[in-house]
């Protein structure tokens, strides 16, 4: 059965496999959490079109894919036209800052867009964002998505640490979060309850529109027999 390829520069992305499997549940996926190559965040967006160039290659010479998910704001900011350019007959999509679901709901205050640093200087970023500059506070962050990366196993011990991180940030009439970085995902209800505000991410959005790429192709599993998984990181 063809699969669909999963990429992050590390555990991020699983929140995007989690949102996937719940309107897919019959696909088969492979994950690849890129960690030699982590944090994405802080490369620049030639390094990164480079790589996960790289990735793609690989697993499309070893496997039979379907479609490919650059379950990653950053690589998706950095390079998801490249790819496409580069990989023209498969499916490509990538994860976005889900900033226009956040401002269609927003009545009064800021959406605060917590982005990685390289995500916040591409230009597919800042047109995305310019539609509502005015309604929107954006706040690169330069570390988190490793803390949160390097503590998987135990989140709660970071969250001070995230508190005093986004201490700046109260005050300023936020009255929603976007988590314009799948890594953000694991830690949205503590980032929820410091704002008293909603958050939001790409996630679903993405698995929308796989689900839909999928069917305009008919190339959907109907099949019943549950979904598997391969993990695979690069470790060095
Ligand atoms: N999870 C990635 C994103 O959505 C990036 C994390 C990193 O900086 O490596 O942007």
């Amino acid at each position: 059965m063809a699969k669909i390829l999963l990429i992050d520069s590390g555990i991020g992305g699983i929140s995007t496999l989690c949102q996937i499997r719940t309107i897919l549940p019959n696909e088969e996926f492979i994950y690849f959490a890129d960690k030699r190559f982590m944090p994405y965040g802080n490369k620049t967006s030639k390094q990164i079109k480079q790589r996960v160039t790289e990735i793609c290659c690989y697993f499309l010479s070893k496997h039979n894919i379907k479609a490919i998910v650059i379950a990653c704001n950053t690589a998706t900011a950095c390079g998801i036209e490249y790819l496409r350019e580069h990989f023209k007959n498969i499916i490509i999509i990538g994860v976005e800052p889900a900033i226009k679901p956040a401002i269609k709901e927003l009545s009064n205050g800021k959406a605060l867009v917590l982005v990685t640093p390289n995500t916040a200087l591409q230009p597919k970023f800042k047109q995305l964002n310019n539609q509502f500059f005015d309604k929107t506070i954006i706040a690169p962050m330069k570390n988190l998505a490793a803390l949160i990366e390097n503590n998987i196993n135990d989140l709660k011990q970071i969250y001070p640490k995230v508190q005093n991180i986004l201490t700046q940030y109260l005050g300023q009439n936020i009255k929603s979060v976007v988590l314009g970085c799948t890594h953000y995902c694991f830690i949205k209800d503590m980032i929820s309850k410091f704002f008293n505000a909603k958050t939001y991410d790409g996630n679903i959005g993405t698995a929308l529109r796989l689900d839909n790429l999928l069917k305009d192709i008919n190339l959907i599993n109907n099949s019943n027999g549950g979904s598997g998984i391969a993990f695979f990181q690069s470790l060095c």
